[in-house]
């Protein structure tokens, strides 16, 4: 008995470093933050805003989201893709998969990891 708990002690040792460092360290996947900034000030500005506090020049109903706030930055890479992709329903959140390649899409979400941190004056 007392074996078996080691072995699953080191077991999900392995798994939880193994999740750990795909999120922080990048599995491949993680996009470039500096084309996300260009993507997001060109396409996304006008409702997100400057520091993406959903405080853009055009208004709407229901509100643009705030993607800096921690109901944004709390999701993850994959939930916040989805919504970019695929827009969200009865929203002026629209779906980009028809503008944005894949690679894109990925890009951008770094730049509002970026935006959360309040990183994005430093960058290019
Ligand atoms: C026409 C205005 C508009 C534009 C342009 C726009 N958005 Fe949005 N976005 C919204 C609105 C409105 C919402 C809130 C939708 C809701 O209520 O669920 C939203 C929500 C989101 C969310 C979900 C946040 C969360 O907490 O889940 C993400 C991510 C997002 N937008 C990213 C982007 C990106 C990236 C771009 C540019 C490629 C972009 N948006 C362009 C209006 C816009």
């Amino acid at each position: 008995m007392k074996v078996r708990a080691g072995a699953i002690a080191v077991l999900s040792g392995i798994l939880f470093s193994a999740m750990v460092g795909g999120v922080c360290a990048g599995d491949g996947n993680t996009g470039n933050a500096g084309k996300g900034k260009t993507l997001y000030a060109n396409l996304c500005i006008r409702c997100h805003g400057v520091e993406g506090k959903g405080n853009g020049v055009m208004t709407f109903t229901p509100p643009v989201a705030d993607l800096t706030a921690p109901a944004a930055q709390s999701k993850l890479d994959a939930t916040l893709l989805k919504t970019i992709h695929d827009g969200r329903k009865n929203t002026a959140m629209g779906a980009w998969k028809f503008v944005l390649t894949d690679e894109e899409i990925r890009d951008v979400t770094a730049y509002i990891r970026v935006l959360g941190t309040g990183a994005n004056r430093t960058l290019p």
